[in-house]
């Protein structure tokens, strides 16, 4: 009954240390660290694991993603398709994607930029300020962590409205599919991503897509990722921003992470940068929940929220 740790992340001991305060009575290995048995490991908790590693596990009976992205695992060609893999969904992590998410849509919507350049300037001058109930946030994927960020959004009084692969019951409009991505863009002032990356997402927010957003609000259209890097055409992006296309982004992921010094998305005009850290996962809180599951998976329930194979998310 031993679980494994096999994680890129830097941060092993504080994973290492909240499984043994939420699970004492579960053995627990971490690879790289120490030698281990591959047929004792029943449960493997992961990211961003290294290919073929989980493949190597024989006696493997669930996979737990240590974030809410699978990207990286669904790379791994060698992973079997018969062990489930299940994404992480943790009330923490999604706290903290709202609190980014509405940090960006209200700093390009209130301007702060234009305010910082003007304060350098010891100007005082004001803005073009319109309502937030003339402006339309659009959240494009429309799951767990957009789902959140909508009564915030809306409790600020913004029209918001979400865009998703299926059809589904929503007290917003919800388009979706492929058929219903036009209609959505052109009443999306701020479009905030928040999609997976798949075969079906890589590359969707480029210049075809800026080029449809709204134009509707004088503060617009703003573009706001925090999915994937691989989601977007970076060259793209920052064309519009320079030409003006875009009045603002903010980028918290990218094509190649670190986002390396000599990239030209630094100096894009109007563009703010973080390190992808718009959710990061808190070991303690995500330990919590997956003991639970275990938990619950070994009483004979079913597993929750396990990626399907086939739409890669
Ligand atoms: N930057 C960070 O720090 C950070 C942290 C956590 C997560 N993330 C990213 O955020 C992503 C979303 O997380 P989540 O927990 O909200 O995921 P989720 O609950 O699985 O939701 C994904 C949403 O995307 C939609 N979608 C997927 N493929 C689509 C397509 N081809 N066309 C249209 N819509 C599509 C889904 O549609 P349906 O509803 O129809 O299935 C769903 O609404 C993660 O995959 C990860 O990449 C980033």
């Amino acid at each position: 009954m031993t679980t494994l740790l096999i994680s890129a992340d830097s941060n092993l001991d504080d994973w290492m240390d909240a499984w043994r305060e939420a699970a004492p009575h579960r053995p627990v290995v971490c690879h790289g660290r120490a030698p281990y048995d591959p047929a004792a490991i029943q449960y493997a908790l992961t990211w961003k694991p290294p290919a073929g590693a989980l493949n190597a596990l024989p006696n493997l009976k669930v996979a737990f993603n240590l974030g809410a992205g699978v990207d990286a695992v669904m790379a791994d060609p060698t992973f079997p398709s018969h062990i489930p893999l299940v994404r992480l969904v943790d009330q923490d992590l999604t706290n903290r994607m709202g609190e980014w998410v509405v940090l960006q849509v209200l700093t390009h919507f209130r301007q702060t930029l234009g305010y910082l350049e003007l304060q350098r300037t010891k100007t005082w001058r004001d803005l073009t300020q319109p309502a937030a109930r003339s402006a339309r946030v659009g959240l494009m994927g429309y799951g767990t962590l957009a789902r959140h960020c909508t009564p915030i959004l809306r409790g600020l009084g913004f029209n918001v409205h979400g865009w998703a692969r299926g059809p589904k019951e929503s007290d917003i409009t919800l388009h979706h599919g492929e058929e219903g991505l036009a209609n959505f863009l052109a009443r999306t002032d701020i479009l905030v991503c928040l999609l997976p990356l798949t075969e079906a997402t890589r590359g969707i927010l480029d210049a075809k897509l800026i080029g449809q957003l709204s134009r509707g609000t004088p503060v617009g259209p703003v573009l706001i990722n925090a999915g994937r890097g691989g989601l977007q055409n970076e060259a793209d992006i920052l064309a519009a921003l320079q030409d003006g296309t875009l009045k603002g982004a903010s980028l918290d992921v990218f094509n190649e992470e670190p986002l390396p010094a000599t990239s030209p998305m630094w100096d894009a005009p109007n563009l703010i940068i973080t390190p992808h850290v718009a959710a990061i996962t808190d070991p303690a809180s995500a330990v919590g929940n997956i003991v639970e599951q275990i938990d619950a998976f070994e009483a004979g329930a079913p597993l929750q929220n396990v990626v399907d194979r086939g739409h890669g998310y």
